[in-house]
């Protein structure tokens, strides 16, 4: 008799009303230079927007990405072990789990995203396709703490961090990231994706792409604090701004007013004279060498790194 099919577990340890949240929108909102997190690109559109982003002909860290787990599956699973249990970093569409799955052959899997509803469909969908695996979804913002719940169980596992998401945090940050990810990973391998640096004519139409889709995913940011914050914002009083900073090595994202504008919310309030900036994203682009020693100096002592043809991007397993 074949087993009965399971369904995924579900655990939200994010608060949408929270009072630290909104703390968090307004002093963002008020500073000198005010910035946003880029966390809250991810409602249940922006997740969606998103994915659209990945199809776009000029954004190629995802395909790119994908051409080198598709190459390098085998080697990776070599070095990770199979059966061992999945930790998946902003997980979203579950997609590129999904794929490793038939080499990897997890035990279980672990899906932890900031945007809960959009996880809860995504994993749903996973589950049908292999109804035998321990499924976990967890809501839960990472980007400052990095805990998992007791319902992820214990031991070795991999912590799958794909997408080149380390590129949000600075350099600064990104090692503390490290540091947590490997306790969490509690003997087993960090599995992480990174965009490598590259001409300045192929980064910037990827973050400022024909269609206007990464404008829409950009100035859905606002909808979503208005969501959060309560907030007034009308997008179309803004418009998307995309530069790559040699200097920082990075991609900044911005949202800039088109005109004089006032912002309304209920703790506070604040003008925006033409031509002002929301910082909104930062995407760190590394070279080889500077990320593999951010990950020695975050403690990792084996790293294995595979990249694609064009050296447009990078995969480390480190342990
Ligand atoms: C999901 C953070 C990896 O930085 O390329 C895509 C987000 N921003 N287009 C990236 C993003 C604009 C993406 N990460």
């Amino acid at each position: 008799m074949p087993a009965a099919a399971r369904v995924p577990r579900f655990v939200q340890l994010y608060r949408h009303d929270d009072q630290a949240l909104k703390a968090e929108l307004s002093q963002g909102l008020l500073a000198a230079h005010a910035a946003l997190s880029p966390k809250f690109l991810y409602d249940a559109l922006g997740s969606r927007l998103f994915d659209a982003i990945t199809e776009l002909r000029e954004y190629y860290p995802t395909r790119t990405e994908a051409q080198i787990f598709q190459r390098h599956g085998a080697d990776m699973a070599e070095v990770l072990g199979r059966g061992i249990p999945l930790v998946d970093l902003g997980a979203g569409n579950c997609a590129k789990a999904g794929r490793l799955f038939g080499v990897l052959q997890p035990r279980a899997y672990v899906a932890v995203d900031i945007s809960v509803d959009f996880l809860q469909q995504s994993l749903q969908c996973l589950q049908r396709e292999y109804p035998q695996m321990d499924m976990l979804g967890v809501g839960m913002d990472f980007s400052s703490r990095l805990a998992l719940p007791p319902e992820a169980g214990s031991g070795p596992r991999t912590i799958f961090y794909p997408g080149s998401s380390i590129g949000n945090f600075t350099p600064q940050q990104a090692v503390p990231f490290l540091r947590q990810a490997r306790a969490a990973a509690a003997g087993g391998h960090l599995l992480i994706g990174v965009d490598l640096v590259k001409s300045v004519e192929l980064l910037a139409p990827a973050y400022d792409d024909a269609l206007g889709v990464t404008a829409a995913f950009n100035l859905n940011l606002l909808n979503h604090v208005n969501t959060l914050l309560g907030s007034d914002f009308d997008v179309r009083d803004w418009q998307h701004v995309a530069l790559f900073d040699d200097a920082q090595s990075r991609i900044e994202m911005h949202l800039q007013a088109r005109r004089e504008t006032a912002v309304v919310w209920p703790q506070g309030q604040r003008r925006f004279a033409a031509g002002e900036r929301i910082h909104t994203e930062n995407s760190y682009k590394y070279r080889t060498e500077t990320f593999e020693a951010l990950l020695h100096e975050a403690g990792f002592e084996h790293t294995t790194v595979w990249t694609d043809a064009r050296r447009w991007f990078a995969v480390w397993a480190a342990h």
